[in-house]
């Protein structure tokens, strides 16, 4: 079964979850070739499972920011197009090579999200941006990532209040990222990830032209 935002859904013991084909990477329901994607392993999953308007249709060329050990970069390049996953810690970046390993599609980069000249030589322009970088100046790596993304693509944002400021609330905190990213997007839709991630706010935006 696949719903309107392009992303299957499939039947695990009676419950219905977004899921993708392809090989099991962090120890997930499975049946058959399909593997459950978790939401509250993956922002991107939770954004899915909340209903936000994500546009993803499958088969789009991806470039992910904060890719970790790969979970959530896993399921979109099952059924994505060339996925580009930025992650600057060596540690789960040797995780992420192996999830890499089991998918043709998937280029690992070994790069800072805020230095995207760095990588600019290789990444061809894409359709989405996954960001889900958990740092200070969340709104700025998308800024600085903006160039690769065609004018009718899509930002798909996790931003974690208190990777900004610890101490503030965060809804204020909500308020000035999404009020710094209009500098250069257009904020489509923005909703809290609770009950899958406390204090996130998911953000689907699209390119200022
Ligand atoms: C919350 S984790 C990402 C989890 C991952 N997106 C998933 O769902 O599987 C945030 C990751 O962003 C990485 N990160 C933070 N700042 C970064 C930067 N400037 N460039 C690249 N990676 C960065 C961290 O090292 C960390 O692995």
């Amino acid at each position: 079964m696949t719903l309107p935002d392009g992303v299957p859904r499939h039947d695990f013991d009676g419950t219905t979850s977004i899921a993708t084909k392809g090989h099991p990477e962090y120890g997930e329901a499975t049946d058959g070739e399909w593997r459950r994607w978790d939401p509250h392993r993956s922002k991107l999953g939770a954004m899915l499972a909340l209903g936000m308007d994500t546009g993803l249709e499958g088969g789009q060329k991806t470039l992910y920011l904060g890719a970790a050990a790969g979970t959530t970069v896993s399921h979109v390049a099952d059924f994505g197009g060339p996925t580009y996953a930025v992650e600057f810690a060596p540690r789960p970046t040797r995780d992420l090579l192996d999830v890499a390993d089991h998918r043709e599609n998937l280029f690992p980069l070994l790069k800072d999200a805020r230095k995207p000249e760095t990588y600019a030589h290789v990444v061809e322009p894409v359709d989405v941006i996954v960001q889900d970088v958990a740092t200070r100046g969340q709104a700025r790596v998308a800024a600085l990532n903006r160039q690769f993304l065609d004018d009718g693509g899509r930002l798909l944002a996790a931003v974690k209040a208190r990777s900004e400021d610890v101490t503030a609330d965060p809804e204020d905190v909500f308020d000035e990222v999404v009020a710094e990213l209009q500098e250069s997007y257009e904020v489509l839709e923005t909703e809290q990830l609770a009950p899958y991630h406390e204090d996130h706010l998911g953000v689907v935006a699209r390119p200022l032209e």
